[in-house]
């Protein structure tokens, strides 16, 4: 039997990792916590398939080869046999760590936890477990079938060989690995998120209009979408929860949510899977 390359959260993101493993030609197992959830991944995988086969980017039979390489469970016990094992559950420190305990002691000693976590602590997860050194940050991108980072995160223990074994994955899989430390936000929230912030700061203070402020950075950066757009499409609560954890983790009032963002969240208006955000859908 061939060794197993575990997915943890069926959902955006772990039904797209359980794609790109598929495709890279591993057997996966992919769980989630109700047959529900499984079905709807697998068919979020069905689709996204379907459309490279209708592209002719991909032959019916290479659609069925992959989908067959996915299994799914609800039993966490279905990854015993993996040699790494990808969490993409809800972003919730008590639920990961709940997660990463348990992984530990179903899994072999030698597999590696991966948390696909865009602000969860790989350091805090690792020291759930008994093997810290072999507990790393995988940040894949949405939608992960497309974009072509793994943001690969090291925690304080993390081992050389570990962070060896999964760049050379992360390869296989024919994404590129670019390294970082684990501090809030790693690299691509930490960079992000507050010129993200600072958009809105500048629409709160009334410097300019939405459209201004998205065009000048679109037009004069070359960034595919401007920054109130891109958080609409994050979604702004997702924006906000990343915006306090830089804020609480550097304790340095530059990372300050804008009053702007929080009035919008408390006011439901979360972007575009609300409807309205900085923008109406
Ligand atoms: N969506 C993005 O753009 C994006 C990008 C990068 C990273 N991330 C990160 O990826 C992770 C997953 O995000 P998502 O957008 O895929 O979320 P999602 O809500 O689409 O999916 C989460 C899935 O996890 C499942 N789940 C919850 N608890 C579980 C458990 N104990 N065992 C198994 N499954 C469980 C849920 O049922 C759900 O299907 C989060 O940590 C998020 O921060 C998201």
């Amino acid at each position: 039997m061939n060794e197993i390359f575990g997915v943890v959260g069926a959902g955006t993101m772990g039904n797209g990792i359980a794609q790109v493993a598929a495709r890279a030609g591993f057997d996966v197992v992919m769980r989630d916590v109700s047959e529900d959830f499984l079905a709807r991944g697998l068919k979020a995988v069905d689709k996204s398939l379907q459309r490279d086969v209708d592209k002719e980017r991909l032959s019916a039979e290479e659609k069925g080869a992959i989908f067959g390489r996915i299994k799914t469970s609800t039993e966490l016990n279905a990854l015993s046999d993996a040699f790494i094992v990808v969490e993409a559950v809800t972003e919730d420190l008590g639920v990961k760590t709940e997660v990463f305990r348990a992984l530990d002691q179903i899994t072999k000693p030698d597999c590696i936890l991966a948390s696909n976590t865009s602000s969860i602590s790989i350091t805090k997860l690792g020291a759930a477990t008994k093997r810290p050194d072999k507990v790393i940050g995988m940040h894949f991108m949405n939608p992960v079938p497309v974009m072509k980072l793994v943001e690969v995160i090291r925690g304080a223990a993390t081992s050389d060989e570990t962070y060896e074994r999964v760049r050379g994955l992360t390869e296989k899989l024919g994404k590129t690995p670019l390294e970082c430390q684990d501090y809030p936000g790693f690299i691509s929230n930490r960079v992000l998120m507050p010129m993200i912030n600072e958009a809105i700061f500048a629409l709160h203070e009334g410097v300019a209009t939405r459209e201004s402020i998205d065009g000048i950075m679109k037009l004069g950066m070359n960034h595919p979408m401007g920054p109130l757009t891109l958080a609409d499409f994050i979604g702004l609560d997702v924006c906000l929860a990343i915006m306090n954890v830089l804020h609480e983790g550097f304790g340095d009032s530059k990372y300050r949510p804008c009053p702007l963002l929080k009035r919008y969240v408390d006011a439901g208006w979360l972007g575009k899977k609300s409807g309205r955000g900085f923008y109406e859908y």
